[in-house]
């Protein structure tokens, strides 16, 4: 039984969904703070909070049979990371040791981990490989690469295989349209576009016009969510097949351009993505692209969905059946959001 911590998140629902497909029995852990009971689609569900070891050990007690764990949970926000990284540390960092540890207790020594390009910080060459230096310029990256530090001694101290996977920009949705992207607050590009187009945001914001990129906007690289989950499965079948602990990069190989993807929206919604052009932001490198060769050839993962217009139409798709997200309250919620 695959434990999904965070599973009632944005990428967690969608590799529920895969997980069912593929009949893999699982048990969602969520705390429900940023996630949404609407999006488990029938999986089974226990909340809880990293943050409580007790509700750890709890789950592990309640579902013996767990033998992979995935971990999703955490906080992602760069820009809230630096104003408040107690909230991080504690979160994407303790929350994991808590994990870990609760994992060692139950014997489960296979997890794979939810890591990210923020790791690596401002690129010194691009796409960037599994071994580009690392070296994050913001407490959000520094959690995420604390943890990849610490899943190495749990390795070497208690023989944990852990496969951390580096996402670059997580996007698109199941193209069923049953389930999608709901952040609160939202600040990932194409959902904003869409609200911006829906009107429940004011225009967008074009952060500089004037990089040395294909249009003078930030290139970035967009990976399929449907992508990523499957990435996710190939890495339990390598933990259940004794593999060893892991790292790789997961992206599309292609940068899009703010502009594209703007373009791109329009063109895939028939509405205007209202925006205004801006000053560069400090720290916003001109391009940041994924290698993803190594896991590509380690495991033959490459991109099902890697066009622009296919990842905004599945999520378009979520979006226009659902212009207000789930719709649900934070009445449920363990943690009151900030
Ligand atoms: N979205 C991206 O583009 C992206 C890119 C790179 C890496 N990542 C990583 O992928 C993971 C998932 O991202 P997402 O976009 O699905 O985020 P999300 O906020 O949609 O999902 C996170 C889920 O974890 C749960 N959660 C958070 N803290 C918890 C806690 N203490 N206890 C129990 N549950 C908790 C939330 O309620 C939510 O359901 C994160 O670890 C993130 O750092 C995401």
């Amino acid at each position: 039984m695959i434990l999904v911590v965070g599973g009632a998140g944005y990428i967690g629902s969608h590799m529920l969904k895969l997980l069912r497909d593929e009949n893999e029995e699982h048990i969602v852990f969520d705390n429900f703070e940023q996630g949404h009971r609407d999006a488990l689609l029938g999986s089974p569900s226990f909340q809880g909070d990293l943050r409580n070891p007790n509700d750890l050990l709890r789950v592990f007690e309640k579902h013996p049979d767990i033998d992979v764990v995935m971990h999703f949970a955490a906080y992602i926000s760069v820009g809230e990371s630096v104003r408040e990284p107690s909230k991080y540390w504690h979160n994407n960092t303790a929350g994991v040791l808590n994990l870990v540890d609760a994992m060692r207790f139950a014997k489960v020594n296979k997890l794979v981990f939810s890591s990210t390009a923020a790791i690596f910080g401002e690129p010194q060459y691009v796409p960037i490989d599994e071994e580009h230096p690392k070296s994050p310029t913001s407490p959000y990256g520094q959690t995420k690469l604390a943890v990849e530090k610490m899943l190495s001694d749990f390795d070497r101290g208690y023989g944990l295989n852990a496969v951390c996977l580096r996402y670059f920009n997580a996007a698109g949705a199941d193209p069923s349209g049953q389930i999608g992207e709901d952040h609160e607050p939202e600040e990932h590009l194409i959902p904003v576009a869409i609200l911006a187009a829906l009107g429940k945001r004011p225009a967008m914001k074009v952060f500089g016009t004037d990089y040395d990129t294909v249009d003078g906007t930030c290139v970035r690289d967009y990976v399929h969510i449907l992508d990523l989950a499957k990435a996710h499965l190939l890495a339990v079948r390598h933990l259940r097949s004794g593999g060893e602990s892991r790292h790789y990069n997961l992206g599309n190989g292609k940068g899009f351009s703010v502009r594209q993807v703007l373009d791109t929206t329009e063109k895939v919604i028939g509405m205007p993505v209202p925006r205004e052009d801006g000053p560069r932001r400090p720290g916003d490198p001109a391009t940041l692209i994924a290698s993803s060769e190594k896991i590509s050839r380690d495991w033959g993962w490459k991109p099902e969905y890697p066009d622009l217009e296919t990842i905004v139409s599945h999520a378009w798709e979520w979006h226009r059946g659902h212009p207000e997200g789930y719709g649900d309250h934070p009445d449920d919620v363990v943690v009151s959001r900030k």
